[in-house]
This record gives structure tokens, C-alpha cells and sequence, in this order.
């Protein structure tokens, strides 16, 4: 029983000990067998019991062994791994994360908060969901509002103005209730300079349920506005936009504190951040969503003029430039 105790107790890292203590134990000239001899002296009455001490010995002392050399092994091999691990740690350089994309996932993570899905669509988009399904027909004026690139020469196929045509495809898609968000790139052919370029990065909203009010339109932006910027001043000025009706235009009150905020605002305080309105019944019929059942409203605003904004920014060229000093000062932003 002590022997068996002893068994018990034992371990060690070091094979040469567990090897001693295998031929202790289990060895030709061993214990074991120095038991398995005296077996037959032992009186006819104790040898059952005997018997079961001295194989529950073996058992003890064999599964030892291989549970130490398993040990054994298994050190070897994170050794292997990892090598010395007492050597010095080298410096390993952080990536950074770009500002478009921080600001993206603010922006996602604010309507999440409030049940928004995001949804994606593609890039390389055709006339209908750009355009036509908005209330865009072909010859429209409002079509140059937004100068389109043209894949090749077919007039039907564009690269996205705006990720409205997102929208367009969920509602052909999903019934209302619908709450969603559509981040992504789009393509305008302007003039590139400090405050415009030829793509960016957009997000847009829209809500269509039953009894939507322009009430509940302002009362988002109001969250959305406050949980973004930290500004809860917010005003919405009459605008127009072929899918929605009313349309607002929506300015933030950024105050007139330094002299950045003097020159961004133009010196009245106030900075245009977004456009939006109720969905026109049109669009919402277009898209095979009932409008005398449903109404909503839709929001769109861009993604690089607010990154410029908040991490003040002068030239939106830097966003799509890939210099390395300008990207690693973002490092400690999650
Ligand atoms: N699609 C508009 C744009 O790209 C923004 C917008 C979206 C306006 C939704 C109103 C409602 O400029």
C-alpha cells in the first residue's frame, strides 16, 4: 500500500529520474517482480489479496511512466516552438487602422444601437437601381446632378453615384419592417481637389414601416447627430432630392469656438453633414413596396468629409494617397 502511495506521489520533468524510477519499479530485477516472485510464498488465503495490491501497483507505476513521458514530450515540443524563451521580446510594429474605416464603424455601430442592418451591394451597378427606380427617369435633369461614370459605352451600366441603388435592391428584396444602413464606395466624375474627389465613401439610411413620420426621421438624426459628433444642435434646411419628398439637408451647429471652426463653417457655426427626406411613394412603389400601406424616410451622407471633420483633415486627397506618415498617426484608434 505505501509503495503504491509512493507511486502516486511521484513526478518529475527529469528523464533520467523517470527512467530510475521506471526500472525501480517496473525493471527486470524491479519491484514488481521481486513481488511477483514472493507471490507463491504467501499463504493460500491472503495471495487473492496480495495479488490485486501488487497488479494495482503495476497499473500505478506503468501509468505513471507514460504520463511523465507524454509530459516530457510535450515540453520538448512547445521548446521547439517557441525556442528560448528567455530571450528578449522583439518590438512588433502595430498596424493602424484608416480613418474611413474608423469613422464607418462609429457610424454602423451608432444605428446598430437602434436596430439598423447594414447591407451591401455592388459597385459596377446598372440604370435602374442608380437611377430609374429612384425617380430618375432617363432625360431627367437631376440626372446631372451627380456626374456618372459609364462603364465602356454602354449607358446602362455605371459605376454607383451613390449607394441609394443598396437601398433600392433591399427593398425589391425584403418586406417592411425594414431598417437599414448601406455603407460603401461610390463614383462621381468631378474635379478632384482638397474637397472633392472623383470616389468616396458613403453612408446612407432608410427606415419603411407603417406610420413613418418626418417626426421620426429628425428624432434619429437627432441621436445619430449627438452620438457621432458629441453636437446635439441640429437644423434642417428645405432641399431637394428626386427620391424623397420632403427633402432636407441637415447642418450640424459645430460653434465658432477656434479658428478651424471659423474657416470649416464659414463663420456661421453651422456645417451641412448630410441630405435626407421622406421616401417618395414613387420609389417605394417602384421597389414593390406598397406606399398607400408604407411610408419612411432615408438619410445619406459621406463617410470622408466627416473623417475630415472630426480628425481635421485638410485635404481629402490624403484619404486615398497611402502615405504612411499620414496613416500610422491613427495607430492608437480602434
Ligand atoms: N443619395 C443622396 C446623395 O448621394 C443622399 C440622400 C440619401 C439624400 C437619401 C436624401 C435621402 O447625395
Amino acid at each position: 500500500k505505501k509503495h503504491i502511495a509512493d507511486v502516486k506521489d511521484f513526478s518529475s520533468e527529469d528523464p533520467e529520474v523517470i527512467e530510475a524510477f521506471r526500472i525501480k519499479y517496473l525493471g527486470k530485477k524491479g519491484l514488481l517482480n521481486d513481488f511477483f516472485k514472493a507471490l507463491k510464498d504467501v499463504p493460500k488465503e491472503e495471495k487473492r489479496a496480495f495479488g490485486q495490491q501488487v497488479n494495482e501497483l503495476k497499473i500505478a507505476a506503468s501509468d505513471k511512466v507514460q504520463t511523465l513521458r507524454e509530459g516530457l514530450q510535450e515540453s520538448r515540443h512547445r521548446e521547439n516552438l517557441f525556442g528560448d524563451l528567455t530571450r528578449p521580446g522583439e518590438p512588433l510594429e502595430l498596424g493602424a487602422r484608416h480613418p474611413i474605416s474608423i469613422v464607418r464603424n462609429r457610424i454602423i455601430d451608432i444605428f446598430s444601437r437602434i436596430g439598423f442592418t447594414v447591407s451591401e451591394g455592388p459597385e459596377i451597378e446598372d440604370d435602374w437601381h442608380n437611377f430609374t427606380a429612384l425617380n430618375l427617369p432617363e432625360y431627367h435633369p437631376a440626372r446631372d446632378m451627380q456626374d456618372t461614370f459609364f462603364v465602356q459605352t454602354d449607358p446602362d451600366i455605371l459605376l454607383r453615384t451613390h449607394t441609394s441603388s443598396v437601398q433600392v435592391r433591399y427593398m425589391e428584396e425584403h418586406k417592411p419592417p425594414i431598417r437599414t444602413i448601406s455603407p460603401g464606395r461610390v463614383y462621381r466624375n468631378e474635379a478632384i481637389s482638397a474637397r472633392s474627389h472623383c470616389f468616396f465613401h458613403q453612408v446612407e439610411g432608410l427606415y419603411i414601416d407603417k406610420n413613418v413620420s418626418f417626426a421620426d426621421l429628425k428624432q434619429t438624426l437627432q441621436y445619430f447627430t449627438t452620438a457621432l459628433f458629441g453636437k446635439s444642435k441640429i437644423r434642417l434646411r428645405p432641399s431637394y432630392f428626386p427620391f424623397t419628398e420632403p427633402s432636407a439637408e441637415v447642418d450640424v451647429y459645430w460653434g465658432l469656438e477656434t479658428e478651424t471652426d471659423y474657416r470649416m463653417t464659414k463663420g456661421t457655426g453651422w456645417l451641412e453633414i448630410m441630405g435626407c427626406g421622406m421616401v417618395d411613394p414613387n420609389v417605394l412603389d417602384n421597389c414593390g413596396i406598397d406606399s398607400s400601406e408604407y411610408s419612411g424616410f432615408a438619410f445619406g451622407m459621406g463617410i470622408d468629409r466627416i473623417a475630415l471633420l472630426l480628425y481635421q483633415i485638410s485635404d481629402i486627397r490624403l484619404l486615398s494617397e497611402n502615405d504612411l506618415r499620414f496613416l500610422k498617426q491613427f495607430k492608437s484608434v480602434l
